[in-house]
């Protein structure tokens, strides 16, 4: 699964924010792209024979001893290079210019002037444009070849080119949306000047990638936990088209899904559903609510919940046996934030299920998505026909409405959640916020309060809503849900859930709250 595009154009890391962004807007033009640190040896980037290389920004200053640094031949290859920010600066540095600290800093959405509108890369583009620009030093001169042809108020070489060699240089940022036609101006670049087919399509990935697993697996045993998110789901999927019951997928209960869920995907997995695989459903809520009860510190919770999962997959895994492989559905997000061995932080060490591969007998790990951005793998679950409700679902936290419920977990509170979100989503359903919020459901508060109920005086729990917009899942803004939609769930969960007798709407952003209560 190694060369899954037939043409590719790679982004050179050089630690600089945007990487993945950068890759996904190549991605959008069809073109099959792929981000490696700027370690790489030349020699591996000339085997993988690139359309065009982009080298991203990066927070260092290229003057600097020991900044991350390129060998002059990899603007030599004939393979067009385009350098963004501190990319477009080691271009210059590397090949001859001078790169200084610039008298003005420039950060933000800033006016660009196109000097030469025939250049390659501003086909289309207008003669003024905004771009988002985030820089210190500057190009004070490009090197020997190169021309400028567009510039800003406080930088003269914005954008630069060297026709003849294939070579380009922006100053700024294409990759971020707040430059209006930089997604132009990257078109123009893997089309106009390296040449693109665009023939990079989720339906050949996933045809592709089945037929590459079922040469892989041959005669294996597959294992796979299945939690019902997308990723897992899709690599499920994948995997039962190409071994169908070569693959076991076991499938977790514990207790802590929200409404149906667990009957959703046993329904679309099991025995009855369209798929020929061995499915294992294992209904652990008990032990889960046992190991749970009496417990009200957040972090005591997920941490039961963890290990307890661990314990549960192992039995089922022992039952059946050794297995050849270990299916993951890593998707490439965590490849990268689990670093390139370069520049770029290491923000997360990924582990899809909490250190599986530790106990479970095995010889090695299949992740048929790993080179995948979520909206790709998405848009693969969606052609091999897997239920829209599944593919398109929102995040859904591992630790389950255990996290969702403030304080001590029991079944009976389980219940309360889960019917009260099942309302909320079902009202936000009919006004059509789920095609505008990012993420929304329902929490039970620890906090129980004086009502009136007909003549008679309560004494129940309040739900909290939570509905946020947000691009990263970092930071976050609650959604403006209108008060129609509000009144409308207040008041059926309040009617037809039993215990409930108030519901608060959540305004707080990320941060200083975060998206979960827990
Ligand atoms: P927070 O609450 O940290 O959530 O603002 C950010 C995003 O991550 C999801 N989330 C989790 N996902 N395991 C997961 O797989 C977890 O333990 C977990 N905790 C939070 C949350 O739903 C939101 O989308």
């Amino acid at each position: 699964m190694e060369n899954i595009g037939s043409e590719k154009v790679i982004v050179i890391d050089f630690g600089g924010q945007y990487n993945q962004l950068v890759a996904r807007r190549v991605r959008e033009c069809n073109v099959y792209c792929e981000i490696y640190s700027y370690k790489t040896p030349l020699e591996d980037i000339r085997k993988m024979n690139p359309k065009g290389i982009i080298l991203t920004g990066g927070p260092n200053s290229v003057y600097e001893a020991g900044a991350p640094t390129a060998t002059p031949d990899l603007f030599h290859m004939g393979i067009p290079v385009l350098g963004l920010c501190y990319g477009a600066q080691l271009m210059m540095h590397v090949l001859g210019g001078k790169v200084e600290k610039a008298p003005e800093r420039e950060y933000g959405k800033t006016k660009v002037c196109i000097d030469k509108p025939a250049s390659r890369l501003f086909t289309g583009v207008d003669s003024k444009t905004v771009c988002w620009m985030s820089h210190n030093d500057y190009i004070s001169r490009v090197a020997e070849g190169f021309e400028i042809i567009a510039h800003t108020a406080n930088c003269p070489a914005a954008a630069a080119e060297n026709e003849g060699q294939q070579l380009y240089a922006f100053q700024f940022h294409p990759e971020v949306l707040h430059t209006v036609q930089g997604k132009l101006m990257l078109h123009n670049f893997v089309f106009g000047v390296c040449g693109c087919a665009g023939d990079w399509k989720m339906e050949d990935f996933a045809e592709k990638t089945i037929r590459e697993l079922r040469e892989k697996i041959g005669d294996g045993k597959v294992l796979c936990a299945l939690s019902g998110g997308v990723d897992s789901s899709v690599c499920a999927v994948l995997l039962s088209k190409a071994v169908g019951k070569k693959l076991t997928c076991v499938f977790v209960d514990h207790g802590l899904l929200r409404k149906d869920e667990g009957d959703l995907v046993s329904g679309v997995f099991g025995p009855d559903g369209p798929y020929d695989l061995n499915f294992i459903r294992v209904n652990a809520q008990e032990r889960f609510y046992k190991k749970l009860a009496g417990v009200t510190e957040p972090e005591k919770k997920r941490k039961i919940i963890g290990e307890e999962f661990i314990r549960v997959f192992e039995e089922e895994s022992k039952k059946i046996g050794k297995v050849d492989f270990l299916a993951q559905g890593t998707i490439y997000p965590d490849v990268v934030e689990s670093g390139l061995g370069g520049e770029s932080a290491t923000i997360k060490s990924h582990h899809n299920v909490g250190g599986l591969p530790d106990f479970v007998d095995f010889k090695e790990i299949v992740e048929p998505l790993r080179n995948l951005f979520k909206d790709e793998v998405r848009k693969v679950g969606l052609h091999l026909g897997i239920p829209e409700a599944l593919v398109m679902r929102q995040p859904f936290p591992g630790p389950g409405l255990g996290i969702r419920i403030i304080g001590e977990v029991t079944p009976e509170k389980v219940r309360i959640v889960q019917e009260a979100d099942a309302i909320y989503r079902e009202e936000m359903d009919k006004a059509g916020m789920n095609k505008t919020v990012g993420q929304y459901f329902a929490a039970l508060t620890n906090m129980r309060s004086v009502g009136v109920m007909g003549d008679e005086r309560t004494y129940d729990y309040a739900i909290a809503l939570r509905a946020v917009n947000t691009v990263d899942f970092m930071t976050a803004d609650a959604a403006e849900v209108p008060y129609e939609v509000l009144k409308t769930v207040t008041s059926r969960i309040v009617n037809e859930v039993s215990h409930v007798n108030r519901v608060f709407y959540d305004v707080t952003s990320k941060p200083p709250g975060t998206i979960e209560f827990e």
